[in-house]
């Protein structure tokens, strides 16, 4: 961790070797490429960037590219094919944040990518059009990995969506903004700590853009591993409100601050019509929120302490540039009309704890600040729930800690019902995923509560997490886990005969198509491996569609594994085939 003395030094020198105007230290905000189509490949490597304007890059891990990844623009209805290979050092998993998708294809904790390996899950998008994003979610290496830069935004549109006078020419007049911060040790390179000294937007330091005087489109995603950023501007104009994480609100709504929480998204509208050669900044009013608000602590030392803490800095500097050509000018007055869960359908409450890790025993050596759910600490092979699929439920949150958690459930997006017996705020009242629970009032613990249907999908073997978005507290063990089970199948299994899992495989030797048909109609193929010799995994195939056969082209001439997992019997049968 970089101490207050050593990067004020660094920043005087920087500034006296540069004697550049204040102006002149802005970067230019990066936009990331985008990507759309159905198909959408992601290539994960280490790689270094020039994060830092002067002296060494700082070692990274980008998407095809040096820190991030590209925009993924997903349209509702269809059915996208992800081919993510991994050529990092280590194993790693890409979590698909805020989908609707089959818990096989979620990329959470059990869905590892060794290294080397091309996973390729694929689900038909349901969700609405909003602002998501995709991050590697490896048990105990979350903070490692998104510090190193994995990650990226998507953007699902919709005909709802659609059909609204809305901006939506990326990089224009809709931007995606991912906020994070970072600490750089006297090399540039990056430390991994809950708090950073230095806020990156998009991966630029001191990030500067222009934006036209028209009504402009920000889609902010908290991308940090701790802090919470109090959004606003500086000149403390209002800007409004047009989504919550999973989709439009109702209506806009119009607000000058607006707290987001770690793993959280908005998409907001600003006019800066008339403002043409004007400069604003978008500010994180950090110096308003409370010790117990990741980010409203200030900790003069030791591991938390950090320059943002409990201050107001900036996030975007904002050039106001002329109007485009086709400008949007209003902001709509309506914009979608949500069909909210009714608390009178659901089949359950269930009831889950947050609590300081004081009094867990079985738990090993943990720092005096983690926290549980549950009374326990998350490990990989306790399921905290079984759901029955189509169940409609209340999750009831109670937190007797004395900080702030944003809690992130996988599979589902929700609606909340209450915050301490309160409706949620307007900016609130739609679809999420991630809901902040505020730390307790004196010594009466907070209640919030949610509504959610797990519907579509269901999957004995392979669970959904539930967390808080604090990387570094779901890396401490802040995390429990629930399958979602179908009853009336699992009946059937039984009635089916267990040589209904074997298959073959042809041609054998093959080139570029390997096929491979299960003997019996009653079997599907649930999981595919293959691996070389060496016991390398080199494909991984979710539930894999084996119409077209399986693409083997990228692998060297030799012999493989091929481990086929069957539904509805989860049995494991290993052939081998040779690659010619
Ligand atoms: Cu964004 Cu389980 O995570
Ligand atoms: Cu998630
Ligand atoms: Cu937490």
């Amino acid at each position: 961790m970089l101490k207050p003395l050593h990067k004020t030094a660094f920043l005087a020198i920087a500034m006296l070797l540069s004697g550049l105007s204040s102006q002149a230290q802005y970067n230019t905000l990066w936009i990331p490429e985008t990507l759309s189509g159905t198909t959408f490949n992601l290539a994960l490597r280490d790689t270094f960037a020039q994060i830092v304007p002067t002296g060494q890059q700082t070692i990274t891990a980008g998407i095809n590219g040096k820190f991030w990844g590209p925009t993924l623009i997903f349209n509702q209805g269809d059915t996208v094919h992800m081919n993510v290979q991994n050529y990092l050092n280590d194993s790693t998993t890409i979590h698909w944040h805020g989908f609707h998708l089959p818990a096989v294809m979620d990329g959470g904790p059990h869905q590892v990518i060794p290294p080397g390996t091309n996973w390729q899950p694929y689900w038909k998008v349901t969700n609405n059009a909003a602002t998501y994003w995709y991050h590697p979610h490896l048990h105990e290496m979350s903070v490692q990995q998104i510090t190193k830069g994995l990650g990226g935004f998507i953007i699902v549109r919709d005909p709802i969506e659609s059909a609204l006078a809305l901006p939506r020419t990326y990089g224009v007049d809709d931007i995606p903004l991912a906020l994070t911060d970072r600490d750089f040790n006297t090399s540039n390179q990056f430390v991994d700590v809950p708090y950073g000294d230095s806020l990156l937007t998009n991966g630029v330091l001191h990030a500067q853009y222009s934006l036209p005087a028209q009504v402009v489109r920000l889609r902010i995603l908290n991308a940090a591993i701790e802090r919470s950023y109090n959004i606003g501007f500086s000149d403390n104009r209002n800007f409004s409100i047009i989504t919550s994480d999973g989709g439009l609100l109702n209506a806009p709504v119009s607000l000058n601050r607006y707290l987001l929480h770690a793993g959280e998204r908005i998409e907001i509208l600003v006019d800066f019509a008339g403002q043409s050669g004007q400069s604003f900044d978008l500010k994180a009013f950090n110096s308003t929120l409370g010790g117990f608000i990741a980010g409203g602590e200030s900790f003069p030392n030791g591991p938390f302490a950090n320059y943002l803490g409990h201050a107001d800095f900036a996030l975007l500097h904002i050039n106001v540039t002329a109007q485009t050509a086709s400008p949007i000018t209003s902001i709509p007055t309506t914009l979608t009309n949500n069909v909210l869960l009714n608390s009178a359908s659901a089949n359950i409450t269930r009831k889950v704890t947050i609590s300081d890790s004081t009094g867990v025993t079985s738990v090993p050596v943990l720092g005096p600040n983690a926290f549980v759910l549950n009374h326990r600490l998350f490990t990989i092979d306790h399921i905290d729930y079984q759901v029955p699929l189509n169940n409609t439920e209340i999750w009831e949150i109670t937190s007797s800690s004395a900080f702030g958690h944003p809690f992130h459930i996988h599979d589902v997006e929700f609606n909340i019902l209450s915050v301490n017996g309160l409706a949620p705020v307007a900016a609130q009242a739609g679809w999420k995923d991630v809901v902040f629970i505020p730390g307790k009032t004196g010594n009466t613990s907070t209640v919030v509560k949610f509504i959610a249907k797990f519907d579509d999908y269901s999957d004995i073997t392979h669970p959904f997490m539930f967390h808080c978005h604090i990387a570094l507290h779901e890396d401490e063990g802040m995390m429990g886990q629930f399958v979602v089970s179908d009853t009336a199948a699992t009946t059937d299994v039984n009635a089916i005969k267990e040589t209904g899992a074997d298959f073959s495989i042809f041609p054998n030797p093959a080139d570029s198509r390997l096929f491979v048909a299960m003997q019996s109609n009653d079997a599907k193929p649930y999981y595919i491996r293959i691996t070389n010799v060496l016991g390398q995994t080199m494909y991984m195939l979710p539930q894999p569609d084996l119409s077209n056969g399986i693409d083997i082209s990228r692998l060297k001439n030799g012999m493989y594994f091929l481990q086929l997992t069957s539904d509805p019997y989860k049995k494991s049968i290993t052939k081998s085939f040779i690659k010619e």
